[in-house]
Order: structure tokens, then sequence, then C-alpha cells
């Protein structure tokens, strides 16, 4: 029993449905059987290779910025649309390069998207927050009462863009509830420049003869939750989770990026150099969640992380085979 409408049969819009975790979100609404998926994209970061069989699929595909409000209204004229996904943002390692637009991104498209609910364009937004919002642990496991402290300005601005979520809900009674991912790692993570996922970097250095590389002592840990698992939670949440309510999405598995960067290592056959490089300001130190409100709600399946891991590594040795093969 769902306390919304179904998910098959509706229009959505992917914001950042290009990127890693709205591409696999895409996939997953077109094979439920959405009547239409559409996604909007600036390409900031996503490119189209992650949207091969989306398109194929029929996803229809805006390669325009939701930062600009006449963008969205634009695609809003065009379809109907009954859910959408936000997941537009700019990547957290951009806000030690650009703060202002890192924080900008994630306030203004969280703002244009609620101004068109309000205005009854639309019927569900699901929120993408970040882990990252909570800053450091206070208190382990983290669950949705942490207190928010983020520490860099891409934490700040969705923070602020959860806040809003949440006053919009009061003041105007839209159906709008926010789902907070922890660590992904999967397949179509970004692998490229200084933008780049920690484990598909680690993988790509490895796998073009270059040394992995470690930033600070590496006993800074995270919470790491395979993709697949995380859409297909965020996809049960349509069904369960009240508006105006948060839920944390999490593996529970807290570990260190050194012991991680190891392991990349290792499973690629590596046994060379890791590279020891200075920490970076305002790193969070530690995330370890719980997901009991979560598994609460819905059944929630985990891949075992050496199999996620596994999995990913033979993603991006094929997508490296291809690229040489194309060199
Ligand atoms: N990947 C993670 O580990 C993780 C963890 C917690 C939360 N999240 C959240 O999940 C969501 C998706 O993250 P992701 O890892 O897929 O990131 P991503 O960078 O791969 O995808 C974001 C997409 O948004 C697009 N984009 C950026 N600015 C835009 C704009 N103004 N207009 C249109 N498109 C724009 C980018 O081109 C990109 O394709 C984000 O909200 C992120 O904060 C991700």
């Amino acid at each position: 029993m769902s306390i919304r409408g179904e998910l098959a049969g509706s229009g959505v819009l992917v914001t950042g449905g290009a990127g890693f975790i709205g591409s696999h979100i895409v996939d997953r609404l077109l094979a439920d059987g959405a009547r239409e998926v559409v996604i909007i994209d600036n390409f900031f970061l996503g490119n189209e290779q992650n949207l091969e069989n989306a398109l194929k699929n029929g996803a229809v595909l805006y390669r325009d910025d939701c930062e600009f409000s006449s963008s969205l209204d634009y695609v809003f004229e065009n379809h109907n649309i009954d859910v959408v996904y936000n997941c537009a943002t700019k990547a957290l390692n951009y806000s030690f390069m650009n703060p202002s637009n890192a924080f900008d991104t994630n306030i203004v498209v969280a703002l244009n998207l609620l101004e068109l609910q309000r205005k009854g364009l639309f019927s569900t937004l699901c929120h993408f927050s970040t882990s990252e919002v909570y800053g450091s642990a206070l208190y382990e496991p983290m669950d949705e009462m942490h207190p928010k402290n983020p520490t860099t300005t891409y934490a700040a601005g969705k923070a602020a863009a959860d806040l809003a979520v949440e006053s919009y809900v009061r003041m105007f009674g839209i159906d709008a509830y926010i789902v907070r991912p922890f660590n992904n790692y999967g397949p179509r993570q970004n692998d490229a420049g200084p933008l780049a996922g920690v484990i598909p970097i680690t993988a790509r250095r490895i796998l073009e003869g270059r040394k992995p590389e470690i930033h600070g002592n590496g006993l800074q840990s995270r919470d790491f939750i395979y993709v697949h698992d995380t859409i297909d939670a965020v996809l049960k949440c349509h069904d369960v989770l009240p508006a105006g309510e948060t839920v944390n999405i999490s593996a529970e598995n807290c570990i260190a990026i050194g012991h991680l960067i190891e392991m990349v290592a290792d499973l690629i056959g590596y046994d060379g150099e890791i590279i020891r490089k200075p920490g970076r300001a305002s790193d969070v130190a530690c995330h370890n969640a719980t997901s009991d409100k979560l598994r609460d709600m819905i059944e929630f399946y985990l891949t075992p992380f050496s199999d996620g891991l596994q999995q990913t590594l033979d993603w991006y040795k094929a997508r490296f085979k291809r690229i040489q093969r194309l060199a």
C-alpha cells in the first residue's frame, strides 16, 4: 500500500539525471514502468554515456540548467510531471574551488522546484540531501536527529536546501520529503579530474599505470553504500515516507579511506607504492550512520561491501579497456 500514487504510470523529472545517482534512478524508473522520464542536466559533471540505455528506452533529455527557473518552466510546459527527484548538484570538491557557486546550485535548484510545486505544477518532490550536512560525528552512529554542522559550503548549501524543503512543507502543505544518502559507490561515478570519487580515481590511477594517492592520514572514515541499494531504498520511500520527513540511507559500514584504497589496490592486483598527500582543510573526520528509521519503513537490501566493490571495479576495468581500445 502506497501513501502516494504509484510511480509506475507517473511522469517523472530527474534533475541532474545524467550524473552518477540520477542516471541509475532514471534506469530504474524506466524499468519500473514510469509513463515518462524526463532529465534535465547541464553536464557540469554528468555525461551522455550514463544515459545510453535510458535514451534508447525513451527517456527525454534536456541539456539545460535548472538554476534558471525559466529552463524548468520550459520543461514543465512540455511535459506532464507528477514526481521530481532532485539530484542536481556540483560535487563537494568543487566547493573548495568555487565555494559560492557550489552553495548556490544546491539552494537555488531546490527553491526553483519548491516554487513550481507551490504553484501546483507537480505533486511530489524527493529531495536529495547528503550526509555531509552532519559534519564530523558528534555521536555515533549518526541518526536523523544528529545536529547539522556543515564543514563545507557544499554541505551548507545542502543543509539550507533541506531547511527550505521543510519550511515549504510547513507553510504550503506541499508533498516533499528528504532522502539523505551517505557515500555512494558503484558504476558511473565520475573518475576523472579533481571532482572524481575516491574509488574511481584510485582504480583509474592504477589501471593507467600511475600510483594511487591517500590524502591525510587515511584514518578519515566514510559509510559506503552500493548505488543500486540506495536507488532501491529511495524508490521505496515514495510509498512510505511522509511529507516533511528525512531519512538516512547508509550501509552502516564505516570504512577508513586508507583501508579502502588498500582494498581497491589489492582487488586490482597492485602492490606498488601508495603516495601520501596532505589532508584537505574541512574534511569530515568520521561518518558512521544508522539506517534504523529506513529499516523500520521498508525492506532494505544491502549488497555486501566486498561484492559491491568487486562489481564496481569490474565495471571500471571494462570501461578503461574500452577507452584504451578507442585511444
Ligand atoms: N554520490 C554520493 O556519494 C552522494 C552522497 C550523498 C548525497 N548525494 C546526493 O545525491 C545527488 C546526486 O549526486 P551524484 O553523486 O549523482 O552527483 P553527480 O555530480 O554525479 O550528479 C549531479 C548532476 O547534476 C548536474 N548538475 C549540476 N548542476 C546543475 C544545474 N545547475 N542544472 C542541471 N544539472 C546540474 C551535473 O551535471 C551532474 O550530472 C546529489 O544531490 C548529491 O548531493 C550523493
